[in-house]
């Protein structure tokens, strides 16, 4: 064995082993005489997939990668559940129409007007790509149609991360219609689950729910076309047995990797499993397939982990790095941005001050934000301009170029605010290409922040949309930040481009992911800032091609402390984009030291800012940048709960367990209140030695920690550390050192 999978490992320059697992699968599943089993498997667990002589593919095990194979065949015998009378409950992905009694993941009518469907087996294929990304493919097919669906199984092994997606086709006579077509529809034994959910509103992002999970279904969804996720994301977390804590019980992360309509069906069956089905949400949009043409669903994306919530969020984090956030592994620049330090009213001599506080604030870039474009119906307000491109000749006279170079002067870089996906009803654009604007014919329009969306559905307004931004760069090579928002949903659904409205809410989606293509096709390494009104748009789609995302308009450091926290258990401190700004009572080192949880940035009028303000602000970003690689590529410890203690407190470690950062805050203002015990570290060396510095030190303040004084790793993760934190003390910046 180990020979000839040497000569495969070789090719791929990664140790034979990783290829020995990928080998012993296909070995497995062909057992003569017996129901095949594909077992789907990472480093720590296994998605046993069985096709039985009947070809039904079904989920028989998620869980736990057991040492031998063969010994996923005494599963069957293992559990003594009531009958299941269809064959099909534990399907992997099931089809309506025929057997199935449950929620269906996909549901269509033929080209006869038939509505039965039933998925067999047909053939699978395992594909390494590399020692840690293997593809299993199971191709499935209806017996009675011509009609057919891949299940694919991206893995990533280390990770224990799989990506899952289906693609659906058909050879009939005429177009089938796809009523329901999910990503992926998993399956999970235990004795209780337990469903940690998100919903939000503007303002309100993350707000974090768990409940045990009932017999029926529960939904997770959206309807809002754009802005999606304003009220509920498409990330959730199922513990199985008893709620997982932060580093006990076995968790299931899963997120929907799409901007748009999503819907996540979690259903206790009567034999009491749990079914998930997760995809595009089929709400209005019955879906008219060609034949011989791919339906591609997006991917729903897990990790399963047995050592509690901190666990699944690092591997999720590793993953993100390295496979789909846009330069996961790179560097991000400090910004000041102008929105909440001018909002509309600016101009040219305005911002050249701001580019010369920006400098002496010593961040990295200025990033020009809404209302400095529209001519004819000026962008002076939110009631005006969107679409019209054009800087605005009066408050910008000599154009963008004349800022870009200023910036190079003052040795910052320049970035720049669009939202090229909306139009203002007040604007030339709404008056030249009304068929390019969503909204249905007859009716009164209705808008969302006094604005419609363009139908991306069409490919013009694509063109169009991709034009905003290449012509910004073509005209201003040195520009170098986007922030590209989307503020409004999508009312009244309609596209005068498509024949088949029920397409809409698909194609428009497609039509977005086409431009940021290419745009990232031209543009590769350009950082740019995904923005929805806040957090309104945070998905694994959308941050292919995005470097950053922003969490919430809300930045109050007290409530951003804890939306950080729960973002942070799906995305990595490096794509976080915190600003410090005048939102809360907090003192500017607390605001300052929430913001330096992920991307710092500043959206303050630095010129107000008293001079031993300004002071700490230059101290706390020279301290920042000394500590951000840790931040940004790090492993990621919840030390201790804001939702369960008076003080929040996190840990960046470095993968050598050579340096960490620890950020505490006070979350809880009650007499007394405060760090009252130490808190314990976790991710260090415990026989290595430690020396702990404080920074972000606010002048003229003392900090009660000796810097000379040595802790074993080991002391630091049992007894723990007292960062002092109390009502006098509220938020503290510790760097961990390990002595050489
Ligand atoms: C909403 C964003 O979330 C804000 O940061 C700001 O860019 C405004 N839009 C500008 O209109």
């Amino acid at each position: 064995m180990k020979s000839s999978l040497q000569s495969i490992a070789d090719c791929f320059k990664r140790p034979w082993y990783i290829f020995f697992l990928a080998a012993s699968v296909m070995t497995a599943t062909t057992v003569a005489g017996q129901s095949k089993l594909i077992p789907v498997t990472t480093s720590a667990n296994a998605l046993v997939l069985q096709v039985d002589s009947a070809k039904d593919v079904s989920i028989i095990y998620f869980g736990s990668k057991l040492a031998d194979t063969a010994e996923y065949r005494l599963l069957s015998g293992s559990y003594r559940q009531t009958e299941d009378y269809t064959n099909v409950l534990n399907s992997a992905y099931t089809s309506s129409g025929s057997r199935n009694l449950m929620e269906p993941a996909i549901s269509v009518e033929h080209s006869d007007g038939n509505h039965s469907l039933d998925l067999r087996y047909v053939s699978h294929a395992i594909r390494p790509t590399d020692a840690n990304v293997t593809e299993y493919i199971v191709v499935l097919k209806d017996p009675v149609y011509d009609f057919e669906v891949e299940l694919h199984y991206k893995t990533y092994y280390l990770q224990d991360v799989i990506e899952q997606w289906s693609v659906v086709r058909h050879h009939e006579k005429g177009n089938v219609v796809l009523y329901k077509y999910a990503s992926a529809n998993l399956y999970l034994k235990s004795t209780a689950f337990y469903l940690n959910q998100y919903h939000g509103d503007w303002a309100k992002e993350m707000q974090p729910e768990e409940s045990r999970i009932t017999h029926g279904i529960k939904t997770l969804d959206s309807k809002l076309g754009t802005r999606a996720d304003l009220f509920q994301p498409p990330v959730f977390m199922v513990s199985l047995g008893k709620p997982a804590t932060e580093e006990e019980g076995t968790v299931l992360f899963g997120a929907l990797e799409y901007s748009g309509n999503f819907r996540t069906d979690l259903e206790l069956d009567f034999q009491d499993n749990l079914r998930i089905i997760s995809g595009m949400n089929n709400y209005a949009s019955p879906y008219t397939l060609e034949a011989d043409h791919d339906f591609t669903t997006p991917g729903f994306l897990y990790v399963l982990s047995r050592q509690g919530k901190g666990h699944a969020s690092r591997q999720l984090h590793a993953w993100a790095r390295q496979y789909k956030l846009l330069d996961g592994n790179g560097q991000r620049l400090t910004l000041l941005n102008n929105w909440e330090a001018t909002y509309f009213d600016f101009n040219e001599t305005k911002l050249k001050e701001l580019l010369k506080d920006t400098r002496k604030l010593g961040v990295d870039l200025f990033l020009l934000d809404d209302g400095w474009f529209a001519n004819k119906y000026p962008r002076n307000g939110d009631r005006s301009g969107l679409g019209d491109w054009q800087v605005n000749k009066t408050k910008l006279p000599n154009g963008i170029s004349t800022l870009v170079k200023e910036a190079e002067k003052n040795k910052v870089k320049f970035g720049i605010w669009v939202e090229p996906e909306m139009v203002s009803p007040k604007s030339e654009l709404y008056e030249t290409h009304p068929e390019w604007i969503v909204k249905q014919p007859g009716r009164p329009e209705h808008y969302f922040r006094h604005q419609l969306v363009l139908d991306l559905a069409n490919p013009a307004v694509q063109d169009f949309v991709f034009g905003v931004i290449d012509t910004l760069f073509t005209a201003n090579p040195g520009l170098a930040y986007i922030k590209w928002d989307c503020n409004a949903v999508i009312y009244n659904a309609y596209s005068s481009y498509l024949k088949s409205q029920g397409q809409f809410y698909i194609k428009y989606v497609e039509g977005l992911y086409n431009v940021l293509a290419r745009i990232r096709k031209k543009y590769p390494e350009v950082p740019m800032m995904l923005c929805s009104g806040g957090g309104g748009r945070v998905d694994y789609a959308a941050l292919q091609f995005f470097t950053e995302y922003w969490p919430s308009d809300n930045t109050d450091p007290l409530e951003r402390i804890f939306m950080q926290w729960e973002y942070s258990y799906f995305y990595p401190a490096i794509a976080s984009a915190n600003h410090v700004t005048d939102w809360g009572k907090q003192p500017i080192k607390y605001r300052v030291d929430v913001a330096m949880m992920g991307k710092l940035g500043f959206d303050i009028v630095v010129k107000n800012l008293p001079p031993a303000d300004l002071g700490f602000c230059q101290q706390a970003i020279r301290d920042y940048n000394s500590v951000k690689d840790l931040v940004w590529a790090g492993d990621q410890y919840r030390l201790s709960q804001p939702r369960e203690s008076a003080v929040a407190s996190m840990l960046y470690v470095s993968a050598d367990k050579a340096a960490a950062v620890v950020f505490s805050y006070l979350v809880n203002n009650r007499y007394a209140q405060g760090s009252l015990l130490p808190i314990r570290m976790q991710g260090l060396d415990p026989k290595a030695k430690y020396r702990i510095t404080e920074l972000s030190i606010y002048p003229g303040t003392q900090s009660p920690i000796d810097p000379s004084k040595e802790y074993s790793g080991e002391f630091l993760m049992t007894i723990g550390f007292n960062p002092a934190i109390s009502t006098s003390r509220t938020s503290v910046v510790l760097k961990v050192d390990k002595l050489r």
